[in-house]
């Protein structure tokens, strides 16, 4: 992967009265009455109600909208930041199935718009920190994908989760090119599938996942680096062996299973010790675990962070 950081000028950043402004706004027009009124394409993305969770509130500013969602990577769509953003109107994500299977009891296919009801919806604002030395502050709309296995029971077999993208050219250009082993496949131990941070991930800033930032379903780990949140997923599957994922396949010196942010750990081409929040011009340090190390660094006890990278 490659970094390239676009200029942003002081005056895009969203401040956070901004921000609930902007959303105390859209909570105004929810309904869509006043919505419908205006005209196409400044509201497209339908709203998704959510209650914020004040244990994943942030002092950082977030940041704002444009970049979240022009800014992206997204390799089904082409491989440059502005790809996706351009390129993702073919995405059809009605009608939209997740097909969960593998190693559980209760093997099961959710339609999306059940899915969306399957648990209260939360608002959660995590830092992401792409393996490219880049970062965000995104306020995300999901709930903890535990709710979701719990409903398959895993059996005592379960020890990996595979999470499978969408594979379909006709909708994704971007898989005409060989850049990557189709479908994107990412995957996580069962633990931290299970951990309360992971989060399964239907919009951001109060409005449905625009298509580019992987609709209508993705996840986000936020003490993992960027690549590991796999977007518009359709399948999840529990396994016995570690999957491997798409980027493993590409670059296994470069990209391991584990990938969480660790800046003692540097990329084979590139330092992982500071990044460049979006928005921002001077690096800052990159904190360990991305800055979730009180909530996550257990799962790890005792293992050789080098080796497992
Ligand atoms: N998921 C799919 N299906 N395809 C991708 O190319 N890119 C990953 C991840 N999920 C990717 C993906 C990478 S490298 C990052 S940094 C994040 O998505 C970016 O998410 P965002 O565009 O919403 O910020």
């Amino acid at each position: 992967m490659k970094a390239k950081i676009p200029r942003i000028a002081s005056s895009e950043i969203t401040s956070p009265e901004l921000y609930a402004d902007r959303r105390r706004f859209m909570q105004l027009t929810a309904g869509a009455s006043l919505a419908s009124l205006l005209p196409t394409g400044l509201w497209a993305a339908d709203k998704l109600p959510s209650t914020a969770n004040p244990a994943y509130l942030l002092s950082e500013k977030t940041t704002p909208y444009k970049d979240v969602t022009t800014y992206n990577n997204f390799y089904e769509f082409g491989t440059s930041k502005e790809d996706p953003a351009r390129n993702a109107h073919t995405l059809k994500t009605r009608p939209w199935t997740i097909t969960v299977d593998g190693e559980v009891k209760k093997p099961k296919t959710f339609d999306i718009d059940a899915l969306l009801k399957l648990a209260a919806m939360e608002e959660r604002v995590y830092r992401l920190r792409c393996v490219e030395a880049w970062s965000m502050v995104i306020p995300w709309l999901g709930y903890p994908l535990a709710e979701l296995i719990k409903q398959v029971e895993p059996t005592s077999k379960a020890k990996f989760v595979e999470f499978i993208t969408l594979d379909d050219p006709a909708q994704m250009p971007g898989e005409l090119s060989q850049v990557l082993a189709w479908p994107y496949t990412e995957g996580l131990r069962m633990d931290e599938a299970m951990h309360p941070l992971t989060l399964l991930t239907f919009g951001l800033y109060g409005e449905v996942l625009p298509n580019q930032n992987g609709a209508p379903v993705r996840v986000v780990i936020p003490w993992k680096y960027g690549f590991k949140s796999a977007k518009s997923i359709v399948k999840i599957r529990f396994t016995e062996t570690q999957p491997v994922s798409s980027w493993m396949q590409a670059g296994p010196r470069e990209y391991g299973f584990y990938s969480n942010v660790n800046p003692s750990v540097d990329h084979p081409r590139w330092s992982q010790a500071k990044e460049r929040r979006i928005g921002e011009f001077f690096k800052r340090e990159t904190l360990p675990f991305n800055g979730y190390a009180e909530q996550v660094a257990g799962l790890y006890a005792g293992m050789d962070l080098q080796a497992n990278f």
